[in-house]
């Protein structure tokens, strides 16, 4: 699993699951064949802060502050966020004085949160549990949620809660990778266990109106390499947005719904892992230093897939403190704090991270100065 790094003494007792994705012609879903328990990903000890990226501070501060303006406007909104984490957007709807809940059952992520006055229940969010929000806080204006109900297979049950606790006119808004972006640019990294669905504007269309939804405004976010930002509302609630058209018609363009895109896709991935493989293989040969940057969960993907363990990449150094000390799972590659960077300069930076570039780059700006090179692998394997 992505985000299960290892402590040495817990080598070789790794789970392994299956990691395919499948397309349903029926309701144009692009999904997991296999899926991991939720309690073997999302528990206590779950690695994953969303507050450790400064762009992913600011992504989310605007993201509660437009709701704010836009939805939260009443005497006594309240606000709920599934898979709230460190509580990295309702900080600022909580310094705002509104009333807000974040669901999440990381209790070591939800314990960051509460440290900041956030309020939070750890606990998965379904229908049961929303069941019980409902009758404690009443009616929720908004459920907001990022990055988080792509991870979750009992999607039924998590729209049958948002049905039981959405106000009349409420909006359940959500943000999540985006399958035309992953297709585009083949970004195959995105494929892990968490990322259960890979939504698009015609499959949320598709799953909201299941479930008495209406799909009434999507708007396109330039975070994780492109994401999609989707605004449900009870059918016939709010007049939908002509943006929804207009991505479904570049949806349409881009061969979404037609099986022959998801064949061209798999070329594309053997490709870079052809090319990724032999250009590692090759500086290990000519006695080149190479070290990853981010040990994302993006990056088990790689890996694995890949083949690619400490000889060919021989530590990831990542800034959150969970993850140091540990091992990458399946590919059991050393994670060391940013420090170990410098000390001394790989030849060569593996980077994980890609989402991140700009900020990494900025910060390691010595690295490059120095002479060292970053290696990109997506779109397509390039060193710069
Ligand atoms: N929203 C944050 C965190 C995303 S990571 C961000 O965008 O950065 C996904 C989070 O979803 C994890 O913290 C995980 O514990 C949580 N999660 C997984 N299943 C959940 C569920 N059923 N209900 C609520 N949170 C869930
Ligand atoms: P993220 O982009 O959330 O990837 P994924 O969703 O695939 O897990 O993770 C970024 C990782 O990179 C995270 O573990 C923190 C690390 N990181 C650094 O080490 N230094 C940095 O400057 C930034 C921005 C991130």
């Amino acid at each position: 699993m992505s985000n299960a790094f290892l402590t040495p003494d817990q080598v070789g007792t790794e789970s392994f699951f299956r990691l395919a994705i499948g397309f349903c012609t029926a309701c144009t879903m692009v999904q997991q064949l296999e899926e991991v328990p939720r309690g073997k990903m999302f528990h206590t000890d779950y690695p994953y802060r969303s507050s450790g990226s400064a762009l992913m501070r600011k992504h989310f501060e605007q993201a509660a502050l437009h709701l704010l303006e836009t939805e939260l406007t009443g005497n006594d909104a309240f606000a709920v966020e599934i898979g709230s984490n460190d509580g990295v957007m309702l900080k600022t709807v909580k310094e705002a004085g509104v009333r807000h809940l974040g669901v999440d059952p990381s209790g070591g992520a939800a314990d960051v949160a509460t440290r900041k006055g956030i309020r939070v229940r750890v606990d998965f969010f379904e229908e049961s549990s929303a069941r019980l929000i409902r009758e404690t806080d009443g009616p929720a204006d908004v459920i907001y949620s990022a990055n988080t109900i792509s991870h979750i297979a009992y999607i039924d049950s998590i729209l049958r809660g948002v049905e039981v606790l959405l106000a009349p006119n409420g909006v359940f808004v959500f943000e999540d990778r985006y399958l035309g972006d992953i297709i585009e640019h083949t970004y195959f990294d995105q494929i892990y266990d968490e990322h259960f669905y890979l939504f698009a504007v015609q499959s949320v269309q598709a799953l909201a109106a299941r479930f008495g939804f209406e799909l009434v405004d999507v708007e396109r976010l330039a975070v994780h390499g492109g994401a999609v930002r989707y605004t449900l509302a009870r059918a016939g609630a709010r007049t939908p947005r002509s943006s929804v058209r207009e991505m479904l018609a570049r949806e349409r363009a881009l061969g979404l719904a037609d099986p022959a895109t998801y064949a061209g896709f798999a070329n594309n991935i053997a490709k870079i892992r052809a090319d990724l493989v032999s250009l590692l293989r090759s500086l290990h040969e000519t006695g080149h230093r190479v070290v990853g940057y981010g040990a994302t969960s993006k990056s088990a993907t790689v890996t694995n897939y890949c083949g690619i363990g400490p000889e060919l990449v021989a530590f990831v150094c990542d800034s959150t403190p969970e993850k140091q000390g540990r091992l990458t799972p399946g590919s059991n590659i050393p994670v060391w704090s940013p420090a170990a960077f410098s000390n001394p300069y790989p030849d060569f930076a593996l980077l994980f991270a890609w989402n991140h570039a700009d900020e990494i780059m900025a910060k390691e700006r010595r690295f490059r100065a120095g002479g060292g090179r970053w290696i990109l692998y997506v779109p397509d394997v390039h060193i710069v």
